[in-house]
């Protein structure tokens, strides 16, 4: 078994290759004049069973994640197992508005035409990975290595900010060893959010606030700024994936006292491994 991967999640792809004994090939990408995205994997042949590692977010990085899998296959690639660590357009799964397309589901039905399977890494909603059309899609989680890297380190409260985050926070929680709780989040617009005042008890602590994203930082600052208010001592953020859109990590930096992200998509902060993780699905 091969490990490729092109020029995202590289990193985890590397520390994969590591703890599996497999040969890590990593592709030659450019991007032609207009734009255009080359993709070659320079070797007269890969083996039969291949892992392709890469992110379907850019739109540009998703375009050399499919290319990845036509450039192995010409190299005699049999059995593909394609590992997105962040899955890109797996938010939109309905169609709020009338003549909305149904983003995930369409990238899900192409990604299964490439690939035989599919691991991901802390799908914002899980269950749309019925839309991948073959057997054998499993959604992996980030919890136990964030659980690990923060073990021992005197966390007194794992905090989601808003319910449908509590069992991630649990399950931090749990590998750390101290109680969990959530807080109550309604989103305004997709930059601002909005925090019920909270009766939790956070005075004095040392408070790891989890979620599966962090975009704008709007989410972690809003709660951030209510655990202050409620007297915590020090408040650490944490996520699956951090996107980190525009100033978000500057913001973010004021508004904790850490902030730290799982390496399946890579920025300054990402040092989290889930290799792991996905070395035990494979
Ligand atoms: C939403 O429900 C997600 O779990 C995250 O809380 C959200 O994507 C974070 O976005 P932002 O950083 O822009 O507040």
């Amino acid at each position: 078994m091969m490990i490729l991967c092109g020029t995202t999640s590289k990193s985890l792809a590397r520390d994969l290759s590591g703890r599996t004994g497999a040969t890590l090939l990593e592709a030659e990408v450019r991007r032609f004049p207009d734009g255009e995205c080359y993709v070659r994997f320079d070797r007269e042949s890969v083996d039969k069973d291949v892992v392709i590692v890469g992110n379907t977010y850019t739109d540009g990085n998703l375009v050399e994640f499919i290319l990845m899998h036509d450039a192995a296959r010409g190299l005699g690639a049999e059995k593909i197992i394609s590992v997105v660590p962040y899955f890109g357009y797996g938010r939109q799964d309905r169609r709020f508005l009338p003549g909305e397309a149904l983003s995930a589901q369409v990238m899900l039905r192409h990604i299964a035409l490439e690939t035989d399977r599919l691991l991901t890494i802390d799908l914002h909603k899980p269950d749309i990975l019925r839309w991948f059309t073959k057997p054998g899609a499993k959604d992996l989680t980030a919890a136990p290595a964030i659980g690990e890297h923060f073990a021992g380190k005197g966390i007194d409260l794992v905090l989601a900010p808003d319910k449908g985050a509590a069992q991630r926070a649990a399950d931090v929680a749990h590998i750390i060893g101290c109680n969990s709780d959530h807080l109550m989040k309604t989103r305004i617009s997709d930059i601002e959010v909005k925090i019920t005042p909270s009766k939790l008890d956070a005075k004095g602590k040392n408070v790891l606030i989890v979620d599966d994203i962090i975009s704008t930082g709007g989410t972690i600052v809003a709660a951030s700024n209510e655990l202050r208010r409620l007297g915590a001592h020090h408040v650490t953020a944490a996520c699956t994936h951090g996107l980190f859109v525009g100033n978000a990590l500057e913001k973010l930096k004021k508004a904790c006292d850490g902030v730290v992200c799982a390496n399946t998509l890579e920025n300054e902060v990402s040092t989290i491994s889930v290799a792991s993780e996905v070395a035990k699905a494979l």
